[in-house]
């Protein structure tokens, strides 16, 4: 073979061989192959030295033919593979404007944060203010300062965790009465919602952690009639219009008179159901005229000023609100009880 023939045949071959290229790494072995410096065009245009005069000319312009050729040829599909290879990347980052969007699961008030909303709204549509205590408390806030000295028997009814033996976890919001009567004189308005604790084992209605929401009015003259008629429009706003209440005499260390406050039942009027264990009536709250050791430990002259409190439980009343048989179920966080208000 001469050289003519030998370029020919590499012209042909390489025409074979790059129609079958359809990826980069091929191609880059192609360029290697026919152009690169070890390739063989280069091996061909080496041995042209050995040419007479007449040849190499004509020799030298085949081989730069060639050369052309195959250049020609790279590069028409070097573009193609570009162009392909843009399309893939375009179809891989289609974005499809009409496919609906991803839901965000949006959360919402837990029951008991539904029925305190409630109840602030109440009662600071009657003029009363929000106040809030420690719920690390002293101990002479949450019992010495509110009548229950050491020892008094009715602190059984209320054990709690200590911290020390004068630092302990509030088990009712009444100290905030005191706290605030310390800082704030006559009138007083408040209603002070808060975590409680008491070292109950959990059941169905009861919680080591459970929440209250106090309240305290003190004035010139106030009476249990003011407490009635607060007590009434608040149970006959968070119930219902036709509610009415039912106060039974009780005891309280703070509060004297005192009376346990219950509402009649929303669920049957009063006839008795299974809601009211047939009584008619449910119990909310306990209640009372602030006794006057009380306002006198918060500084307050109990011969001129009167008051009253009275302390709701929030799990009770949302439990009552939303038909809710098993205390645990706040606390628990299952989404499928949760979802439901
Ligand atoms: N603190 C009382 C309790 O937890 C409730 C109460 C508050 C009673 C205010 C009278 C006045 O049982």
């Amino acid at each position: 073979m001469n050289m003519k023939e030998q370029l020919e045949n590499i012209r042909l071959t390489a025409e074979i061989e790059l129609g079958k290229i359809t990826a980069e790494p091929e191609l880059e072995a192609a360029k290697i192959k026919y152009l690169g410096k070890k390739g063989e065009l280069t091996a061909i245009l080496k041995g042209m030295g050995s040419l007479s005069a007449e040849e190499r000319p004509v020799i030298g312009q085949t081989a730069n033919t060639v050369r052309g050729f195959i250049e020609e040829k790279i590069s028409a599909i070097e573009a193609g593979l570009k162009e392909k290879s843009n399309a893939l990347k375009l179809e891989a980052e289609k974005l499809d404007v009409t496919i609906p969007g991803k839901k965000r699961g949006i959360g919402h008030k837990h029951p008991l944060s539904i029925v305190l909303d409630e109840v602030k709204d109440i009662f600071t549509g009657m003029g009363f203010q929000i106040a809030t205590g420690p719920e690390v408390e002293w101990d002479y806030y949450n019992f010495e300062a509110l009548n229950l000295p050491k020892n008094h028997p009715a602190r059984d009814t209320q054990d709690t965790f200590y911290i020390t033996e004068n630092m302990l976890l509030r088990t009712q919001t009444s100290p905030v009465q005191i706290r605030y009567m310390e800082k704030n004189r006559p009138p007083i308005r408040i209603i002070a919602p808060g975590r409680t604790y008491r070292s109950d084992p959990v059941d169905a209605t009861h919680s080591p952690l459970f929440h209250q929401i106090e309240g305290l009015v003190v004035d010139k003259g106030i009476t249990m009639a003011d407490l009635k008629g607060t007590l009434l429009a608040f149970a006959k706003r968070l119930y219902g219009e036709g509610t009415k209440l039912r106060l039974r005499p009780h005891h309280f260390p703070f509060t004297e008179p005192s009376c346990e406050v219950d509402v009649s039942c929303f669920k049957c009027g009063g006839e008795g159901c299974p809601m009211c264990k047939g009584e008619g009536f449910i119990e909310i709250l306990g209640a009372g005229m602030v006794h006057p050791n009380v306002l006198k430990n918060g500084g307050i002259d109990p011969e001129e000023y009167s008051g009253f409190a009275f302390g709701v439980g929030l799990e009770r009343l949302t439990m009552f609100r939303f038909a809710i048989d098993d205390l645990r179920l706040f606390f628990e966080n299952d989404l499928r009880f949760l979802s439901q208000f």
